[in-house]
């Protein structure tokens, strides 16, 4: 490879090597508020190194043509997506993806991604996106795989695997680990915002992730929008190049986000010559849309703002991407129609993204054994979310055809059998607010407004009701208040959507609740008052029927939250591995004076980190350590049985958390180190063995040094972060 990039590079002009790090967009979608234009013509000169937001072979074989015989070097094109969760077989969002904690699934969906992508032409994938979020405010938590580290990098790596097993073959794309750094800890949730954070919180809490992906090989990294700690992150050289490919040695390519170098000139950096010389010398290759490179960086080299070596550099690492991905030896690698034709949306995929999606569903309450529904009487089936195939494929699903998806109420229809009658009522629309219209308009107006006026349609469900033995209301967000620019402060249902589940409520007889969202919501009154309660997310193309095979009890629920969530907004951020404060709440206990609280809520959260329910019941003893005292590097072997009470097949997420007691920093209360899923039959026992090491134990400093320090620990196994068994041991130097 090195041989044949310099070889090409020493026949390249300067301006075509800038042309290499830049990264127009065409226009078959909208991800952003900028565009590109004379792409045509500038891929004939030689001043394009790559393009996204186009879709389908035959675009991209005629765009790759222009590169590989009209530019003078005939350098191939790299082609990108925001393939995220799916391509046109959609997967449930990453948050819902997290849930099932199944990293075989979670690979498994980027793989059918990558065969999917790049049967159609796409060799490149901006994803994962591991952004650690711990502020449902934040729209983009929907997008990333929750507040936990540990968890977080598994999924990273998993994903990372399943894009680019083996880039010589062209099932295989380049995956793309964003967004560099610290997205997700915008302050206030709002998008874009600021962030600024200790370094020993930053390389404890949010960088693994990110770490796990460079360690699993991942090809490219994406900078993100936000400052961290007053210096964006698209200008961080400590980030980009320091902490990236110093400390971690990255060997890929970084491109920035959507215009993230001209959006430095918002952030107060100065113009965009100077921002764009900036970023280079960060370390940042390649520039999206903004053409802050193309257009500065000549003149900033004769300048002796950046030197030629950073050129060659960003030029160099762009090329080694395509030649890794084996574009020079065959520019239409990802161009094949016969495969376009035949490995897209395909049964088989379908029938993937339908088992996995049920393995994401959380159950987060099901009083009286309401779920699973019985296979008789009539369903009342209410909600603007019921007969809505369009929001079931969620935010960042570009590639789809939404209209394919399957809605609620097919899938009922599919799943139930005959003995089933189903009944249905819009009953309100998803959201009153004079915004929603104008929101729905931005994002091609897929959703529907019913004009008629609230109370009208609640009695009219109340009338479908009457006739039923029980409600199924499909309510939550619509796919639109989640993701990017979606950040809200009221994180509950909308209050239409909520008078309707009053009035639900009213008629006594049993409502399930199936929620659909991008993040964790506000939901205490309903999980007072609703008997039972399971969260679907967005579950992708195949949510309706995955939502009916949960809902009859095909597929027993096993999905566990990977956020904590809380009881209002104004305990946001709250997170299971927090410190502990020097003034600690007692345990169970809601307010103290002089304590750490609130006046108005407990600490508690409605449902926390780890949770879920099963139509099943496990239950967990006998946790057993190897060793009440541990000496170096001496392995510690945890034990505990877990048991199957209940009456049905299930699978259980058996979670093992850490704590060190005491340390030279304060130390979180609980920290996952380990998972695993399993299934157990109905009345089945098994002993569940974890190994730990002091290896687990490590973390940085305030010197960043990274170690772990003698003492005592806890250790605790549960099916959540808040019902655990403990033992106590002490691990000497
Ligand atoms: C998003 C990225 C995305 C990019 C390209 C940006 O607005 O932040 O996640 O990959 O657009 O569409």
């Amino acid at each position: 490879m090195d041989k044949y990039v310099s070889a090409l590079m020493s026949k390249m002009t300067l301006d075509e090597k800038i042309g290499q790090l830049n990264l127009p967009t065409s226009s078959d979608f909208t991800t952003g508020q900028a565009s590109n234009s004379d792409i045509a013509k500038k891929i004939a000169e030689g001043k394009v190194g790559g393009l996204f937001n186009i879709k389908s072979v035959a675009k991209i074989r005629e765009v790759q043509k222009i590169a590989v015989e009209k530019s003078r070097l005939k350098i191939p094109l790299i082609f990108g997506m925001d393939v995220i969760h799916g391509y046109e077989t959609v997967f449930p969002i990453p948050l819902g993806l997290s849930c099932s904690w199944d990293m075989q699934e979670v690979g498994h969906s980027a793989r059918i991604a990558a065969t999917e992508a790049g049967a159609d032409g796409i060799c490149w994938a901006f994803s994962p996106m591991v952004d650690i979020a711990r502020d449902p405010r934040w729209g983009r938590i929907a997008e990333g795989s929750g507040e936990d580290p540990y968890l977080g990098s598994q999924i990273a790596r998993a994903m990372v695997r399943g894009y680019q097993q083996d880039l010589s073959d062209n099932t295989d794309i380049m995956a793309c680990v964003k967004h560099f750094a610290l997205y997700g800890a915008a302050e206030a949730g709002r998008d874009y915002n600021t962030t600024d954070m200790s370094y020993s919180r930053m390389f404890n809490e949010y960088l693994p992730p990110y770490r796990a992906a460079v360690d699993a090989g991942v090809g490219s990294v994406m900078a993100s929008f936000n400052d961290v700690n007053g210096i964006p992150a698209t200008a961080n050289k400590f980030l980009q190049t320091d902490v990236l490919r110093t400390r971690w040695g990255f060997k890929g390519f970084d491109v920035t986000d959507y215009t993230g170098i001209n959006e430095m000139v918002a952030h107060g950096l100065g113009d965009l010559q100077t921002v764009s010389a900036l970023a280079l010398r960060a370390g940042i290759d390649m520039d999206m849309v903004g053409e802050g490179f193309l257009t500065t960086l000549k003149i900033s080299l004769q300048q002796g703002k950046v030197t030629k070596a950073e050129i060659d550099t960003a030029c160099r690492r762009v090329l080694e991407a395509k030649y890794k991905l084996g574009l020079f030896a065959n520019p239409y690698k990802y161009c094949d129609e016969r495969r376009a034709a035949t490995e897209i949306f395909t049964a088989d995929n379908r029938t993937a993204a339908r088992k996995i999606a049920a393995d994401c569903f959380v159950l987060l309450k099901n009083q009286g054994n309401v779920l699973p529904l019985k296979r008789a009487g009539t369903i009342a089936l209410i909600g603007p979310l019921a007969d809505n195939k369009v929001n079931m494929t969620g935010t960042w699903s570009v590639a789809a055809d939404p209209s394919k998806s399957v809605s609620l109420w097919q899938g009922l229809k599919d799943v139930a059998g005959d003995g089933v009658k189903i009944m249905y009522s819009q009953g309100s629309n998803l959201d009153a607010d004079s915004l929603f219209e104008q929101r729905a308009e931005m994002f091609g107006k897929i959703l529907h407004q019913d004009p008629r006026p609230a109370a009208d349609m609640i009695s009219e469900a109340l009338n479908v009701a009457a006739g039923a033995d029980v409600i199924v209301v499909a309510l939550g967000e619509s796919a639109e208040m989640t993701g990017e620019s979606s950040s809200r402060s009221n994180i509950e249902i909308p209050q239409v959507q909520q008078d309707l589940l009053k009035a639900l409520l009213k008629t006594g007889k049993p409502v399930v609740l199936v929620l659909f969202t991008g993040r964790p919501l506000a939901i205490k009154w309903e999980n007072d008052e609703v008997p039972a309660i399971l969260n679907v997310w967005f579950g992708g193309t195949e949510a309706g029927h995955a939502i009916a095979d949960v809902l009859f009890g095909d597929t027993n629920p096993s999905g566990k939250l990977t956020t904590t969530w809380p009881q209002n907004v104004g305990q946001v951020p709250l997170y299971y591995n927090h410190m502990n404060t020097g003034r600690p709440l007692p345990e169970g206990a809601w307010f103290q004076k002089f304590r750490s609280n609130y006046l108005d809520v407990s600490n508690d959260p409605v449902y926390p980190f780890g949770y879920g329910l099963s139509y099943t019941h496990f239950t967990y003893s006998d946790l057993t350590l190897s060793d009440s005292a541990l000496k170096g590097n001496q392995q510690l072997t945890v034990t505990v049985t877990v048991t199957n009470d209940g009456s049905k097949d299930g699978r259980e997420v058996v979670q093992l958390y850490t704590r060190q007691l005491v340390g030279s920093i304060t130390r979180p209360v609980k920290e996952l180190k380990g998972f695993q899923k399993i299934a157990l039959k109905a009345g089945e026992s098994r002993q569940v063995t974890f190994n730990i090491t002091p290896q687990d134990l490590k973390f940085y400093n305030n010197e960043l040094k990274y170690d772990w320090e003698p003492g005592d620990f806890v250790i605790m196994v549960g099916g959540n972060s808040r019902d655990v068994l403990p033992a106590k041991i002490n691990w000497a130097r």
